[in-house]
């Protein structure tokens, strides 16, 4: 039998009734026991291992020492607490669906259940102290409710500091949330990151600031090759949680089911919305003036997954595809870590998306950048801004390639900020005006330029 861990919805269901009392009963109390003892549980309820009925397991036998008391084998159906003590006590707590993770809870000292046992006669327990307490967190479990919805400091980091972590980004969108985490608290214990030229996905950029910030922290960095190599490294490492911010490769089915926690995607979009590549660029070059991150757990097909948290930003007129992107990292890592403590609790909502409200990211190649002095000022100034710094825009001055850094749109006609001519360092419209002006003037799109 395997456990169900944390998100998987029969743990959040309340179990059905137990009416037949047969062999198949009894088969599969006895394997839910043996279950448990494997895993050093102490106590087990069906939905645990996906099976649809009011039935509980305990079983705890102290190793010489332990002065932890014992409690004696007991396998219930339908069980009922119809007493419990107004006299409480705070313990720790654990449970083998949320492996590892270990919260104090507050509990009646003693209860009375009502139930039956697996020939369908009806019996009463007494139970108090450990007993006691394995009790009500397992007949909780038979209606959908985890000890994280009632354990105290679910919001501290601490408890959650025995989650191995592993993280996958390659770009200047990764780095701080990777920094935030580490910083944070979190036991990052792998980084994947991309190992060739291309940065973010569809953004040429040269960069490994992940990888350095890594080595700086002593984390180990993989950058496999292919994806096929990812699954196996994941195997090795078992990590309780994965976290993706902006990585480059899709990653495979088999790979997302390592993590024993689940995987979560940091999204520089209003999931549904911008699924893709390029959610910054589109989201600048389609004149939008609010965007946002969005925390999703990973599935299958790309930026498919559940929707977990979500956070807006403004798009300011002069925004760039580099500022936005920073602006949205920060943004990202903040809800991130805000989040971690919940989402590792059992306590996030994972919503799915509405695939009806879906768009797509414009896809972006060199060519793209070459401005088309026919189309609006708006719109040739929101590409400049979402193509920086790839594919870049540029026209042609005197043959040669003029880069358009920086504009902004004055009069319905582009004012250049910052240009750049092929071969030249980036400088100033005002500057390059005082060299070009002559050349300028014999090219025709001169005329779109605002004067
Ligand atoms: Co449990």
């Amino acid at each position: 039998m395997d456990v169900r861990i944390i998100y998987e919805p029969i743990l959040r269901q309340v179990m059905k009734q137990v009416t037949v009392f047969d062999e198949r009963l009894k088969k599969e109390a006895d394997e839910m026991v043996a279950t448990m003892h494997r895993q050093n549980g102490i106590g087990l309820a069906a939905n645990q291992v996906g099976l649809d009925k009011q039935l509980i397991v305990l079983e705890f036998t102290p190793q010489k020492d332990d002065e932890t008391p014992a409690i004696p084998r007991t396998q219930l159906c339908n069980p009922k607490i119809i007493k419990s003590s107004s006299e409480t006590e705070v313990m720790t707590e654990g449970c083998l669906s949320l492996p590892g993770l270990e919260l104090p809870v507050r509990r009646s000292l003693a209860v009375v259940v009502e139930a039956q046992n697996l020939r369908g006669e009806k019996v009463t327990v007494k139970a108090k102290g450990l007993f006691a307490r394995v009790l009500q967190h397992e007949i909780d479990h038979l209606n959908g409710v985890l000890f994280t919805d009632r354990a105290e400091k679910t919001n501290t980091i601490k408890p959650y500091t025995f989650a191995k972590v592993v993280f996958f980004g390659s770009d200047d969108f990764s780095l701080p949330v990777l920094k935030r985490v580490v910083e944070t608290g979190y036991q990052v214990v792998a980084v994947f990151c991309e190992s060739d030229k291309r940065g973010g996905r569809g953004d040429n950029r040269i960069v490994s600031p992940v990888k350095t910030f890594a080595e700086q922290h002593s984390i180990a960095v993989f950058n496999p090759e292919t994806k096929e190599e990812i699954a196996p490294l994941l195997a090795q490492i078992k990590p309780d949680l994965l976290v993706l911010a902006s990585y480059g490769k899709i990653l495979p089915e088999e790979a997302l089911r390592q993590p024993v926690f689940g995987c979560l995607n940091v999204h520089p979009s209003l999931l549904p919305r911008y699924r893709g590549a390029t959610p910054i660029q589109s989201a600048i070059l389609n004149g939008e003036t609010e965007t946002g991150v969005t925390i999703m757990s990973m599935a299958k097909s790309v930026d498919a997954g559940g929707v977990i948290a979500q956070r807006t930003a403004p798009i300011l007129p002069n925004d760039t595809t580099p500022v936005l992107r920073e602006k949205l990292a920060e943004l990202g890592s903040q809800l991130l870590v805000e989040l971690l403590p919940k989402y590792l609790s059992g306590q996030a909502k994972i919503t799915a998306q509405d695939d009806a409200l879906a768009t797509r990211t414009t896809k972006l190649f060199k060519e793209l950048g070459r401005i088309n002095w026919e189309e609006p000022a708006e719109l040739i100034v929101r590409k400049i801004r979402a193509f920086l710094p790839w594919p870049g825009t540029y026209t042609t001055l005197n043959g040669k390639r003029l880069i358009i850094l920086e504009a902004t749109v004055k009069d319905s006609t582009v004012l250049p900020i910052r240009v750049q001519l092929e071969g030249k360092t980036a400088v100033s419209w005002e500057d390059f005006l005082r060299g070009y002006q002559s050349q300028l003037t014999r090219e025709p799109w001169y005329g779109k330029i605002y004067r």
